[in-house]
């Protein structure tokens, strides 16, 4: 069991494969916080010191105050002045004060009320530990649900409202931990459209410091992953703490360092975007956060985390071959027609994609940005003969289908806007702020989704579609909803979410074939949330591999390879440039976006014989193990290398930048190559002992543009205990 609660002790002790997690139950009122880290069966008793203007409970003294010991969860205004987990209130005053009541363990974990959460499997196990607030008549869960053997740990928390009246819940963060020190750095990935995901790595200092999005989405802004690492942490030593959300709205990730010196972290909904009222008898569930520790570096977090969104966060079909697309956005832009897009597809099955996929512009008056986002019909103009008739035509042509939809938006220049305006995010009396010329659906509206999903249902209807692109394009501003009384339109941003994950689970229930790639302009909504339903994630509007070396080597800190989508753009006939592009995109999920009616026999034979390359590794960057070797921020060239389960397959990049000194020699070790194996670059039919991986593989840099190194390395002997190595 990872799960135990010693009686005497009145201790909770949560074991991971290597780590333990432990708080005491004190004062029958207080949950405190023992430990979280490295396994061990030594663990301290709680401490309690004095400190001056601390407040306490009647009949104890300054030392037994919320304010000054670690905690599981702390209360708005009763005694805890550092940034607190709940705020609720059933009297307008934003104070309550849980205190323990009972606890359970049970295999598997409970759903979230309709909110995306990691899958169990058999092995995990969950922790409910329920607290009452006697005024309001509350009952607050907190869940704990072990993923052993990843050394993960999600938190999320239920409110019952068992009182008579209403309460408000003004601030929400499921995960609270309290750390003893503050010799921490911070990483956290910061951007821009087009600039998503930037490394940032800062000392910790006192006073409060978070990312946040109020912007209805997770955005390119500030991701919901952060880490906190000792100082001189590296890929392979040091102690480090994960953290990250499994949601796809606003949140923040809220980091303190108190008067004592120790740091509080939490990851939640927080208040500035949202607020909940429950009337009696009603429940609220948040989303959930996840946490490991790592006392192996950065390097082991990243891996916990990766094999926790393969095996507990995506779809299974994220783990078969991706699909190798052919998208028409950057080829075509808006100007698509039915016969053009044949063209492609005759085109791309010759050069062997698996798939055409239609990027916007096939709907209502689409023609630019301006119009027709809403009306989810095809433009007869550009489909003559229908959709139905396109769509067979297509795969006729022996290649499959995916199509683009941007269902949580409105061009006010559409029919659906003009039946509709209040369907659109706005509040009375303003006029509601543009974006790229649109406005935000309600999707906290019954009669929006219902809308929709008739709408999609009647298009769609007769279709085979094999793949959505699901884009989001702007973010919330105005953000009221017609449906919901003034006292309550804090609540839009969460019940919006929840709006969309309703609709994302019926394109999943009503195309039960199709996988979807998600995107909000890129990685706007590069989120485990979104993770949940797909199979991966358009990670930025940018393609220039010099630009994405950067951005993937980031991702890559806390997301698999599996959900990174990758396209190769714009060589402009370039094959050197090709090649480049190429190997910078295997990092990931495969694609391309290039008019492909434009290309050279020569172009298109090169992209032929990637594609073809590709199959034959792409499962080792889909599900194998990644061990970062130089990164890129550091480095004048990025290098990494992903190795199968027991290394019988490894795939080294080495990708130079601009800048790159002009003949230096890399030596790069590959230190899970099995040390008595051989193994052979298929690529260039060299082979290598794997003491000499280990050791160190020699990589002369060039110097000149564009230029990157791949190698595909397959043990050629067998040693014993590997005789069926597979991934
Ligand atoms: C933004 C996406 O990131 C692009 O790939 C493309 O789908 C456009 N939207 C289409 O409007």
């Amino acid at each position: 069991m990872s799960i135990r609660f010693l009686k005497d002790k009145k201790r909770f002790i949560i074991n991971t494969k290597s780590t333990t997690y432990a708080f005491d139950i004190v004062m029958d009122h207080y949950l405190y916080h023992i430990y979280y880290g490295k396994r061990t069966r030594e663990l301290p008793d709680p401490a309690f010191r004095s400190v001056s203007f601390a407040p306490y409970l009647a009949g104890y003294d300054e030392s037994r105050s919320p304010d000054v010991f670690p905690q599981e969860c702390s209360f708005y205004g009763s005694g805890d002045f550092r940034p607190n987990a709940l705020r609720l209130s059933s009297d307008g005053t934003g104070v309550s004060d849980f205190v323990y009541c009972s606890h359970r363990t049970f295999r598997g974990r409970a759903s979230l009320d309709g909110l995306p959460c990691a899958r169990a499997d058999e092995q995990t196990q969950t922790l409910e530990v329920t607290l009452l607030d006697e005024v309001s008549g509350c009952r607050l869960k907190l869940y704990y649900t072990v993923f052993s053997s990843l050394d993960v740990i999600t938190r999320y928390m239920v409110i019952e409202n068992g009182g008579a009246g209403c309460v408000k819940i003004e601030k929400c963060m499921p995960l609270m931990l309290d750390l003893g020190r503050s010799d921490f750095d911070m990483i956290s990935l910061y951007g821009s459209h087009c600039r998503e995901l930037n490394f940032q790595r800062v000392a910790l200092h006192h006073g409060t410091q978070s990312v946040y999005s109020k912007r209805g989405a997770t955005s390119h802004q500030y991701n919901p992953f952060i880490a906190l690492c000792d100082r001189n942490a590296t890929d392979e030593k040091g102690e480090v703490y994960g953290f990250n959300f499994v949601y796809s709205g606003s949140f923040l990730d809220e980091v303190d360092v108190d008067q004592l010196g120790t740091t509080r972290v939490l990851i939640g909904l927080g208040s500035d975007c949202f607020s909940y009222t429950l009337g009696a008898g009603e429940r609220f569930c948040s989303p959930e956060a996840v946490m490991t520790y790592s006392a192996t570096g950065i390097g082991t977090m990243s891996r916990s985390f990766h094999r926790f969104v393969r095996e507990h966060i995506m779809p299974p079909e994220a783990l078969a071959p991706h699909p190798v697309v052919l998208n028409t956005w950057e080829a075509c832009y808006f100007d698509i027609d039915a016969e053009k897009l044949i063209r492609f597809a005759k085109e791309a099955k010759q050069t062997g994609f698996d798939m055409l996929v239609m990027d916007d512009g096939w709907f209502g008056l689409r023609n630019n940005d301006r119009a027709g986002l809403g009306d989810w019909f095809e433009n007869p103009a550009k489909f003559p003969n229908g959709l139905a008739d396109f769509v067979g035509k297509i795969r006729a042509e022996g290649i499959c289908f995916g199509i683009w939809v941007e269902p949580e938006m409105v061009n006010p220049d559409s029919d659906l806007y003009r039946a509709h305006p209040e369907w659109a995010l706005r509040v009375e009396g303003r006029e509601p702020l543009r974006s790229r010329h649109q406005l935000v659906l309600d999707m906290s509206n019954p009669a929006v989704l219902d809308y929709l999903i008739a709408r999609f249902d009647e298009t769609f209807r007769g279709i085979e579609i094999d793949y959505f692109k699901w884009d989001m394009n702007r973010h919330m501003s105005n953000a009221g909803s017609v449906v919901l009384p003034a006292d309550r339109q804090g609540e839009v941003f969460f019940r919006y979410m929840k709006g969309v994950y309703r609709l994302l689970d019926w394109f999943a229930t009503r195309f039960p074939n199709a996988v979807i790639e998600s995107c909000s302009g890129g990685g706007g909504r590069y989120d485990l949330g979104m993770m949940q339903y797909g199979i991966q994630i358009w990670t930025s509007d940018n393609t220039n591999p010099y630009d994405r070396t950067m951005i993937q080597a980031s991702a890559m800190l806390a997301y698999p390879a599996a959900t990174m989508s990758c396209h190769v753009s714009n060589p402009h006939g370039d094959l050197r440039s090709l090649d480049y592009r190429y190997k910078v995109a295997v990092g990931g999920m495969l694609g391309y976006e290039l008019n492909i009616l434009e290309m050279s026999d020569e172009v298109k034979q090169t992209i032929a014989a990637q594609i073809a390359e590709y199959r034959g590794f792409e499962h080792i960057v889909c599900l194998g193990d990644y061990y970062s070797l130089a990164f890129p921020t550091k480095y004048p060239y990025s290098a990494y290398y992903y190795a199968t389960a027991g290394a019988g397959e490894l795939l080294l990049t080495v990708i130079e930048k601009s800048g790159c000194p002009k003949g230096s020699t890399k030596l790069l070790k590959l230190k899970k190559a099995n040390p008595d194996a051989t193994y052979v670059d298929v690529r260039t039919g060299k082979t290598y002992c794997g003491e000499e991986l280990r050791a160190g593989i020699r990589v002369e840099l060039s110097g000149e543009r564009d230029q990157a190194h791949l190698y595909h390395l397959i043990q050629t002997s067998v040693i014993p205990g590997y005789e069926n190595t597979t991934v």
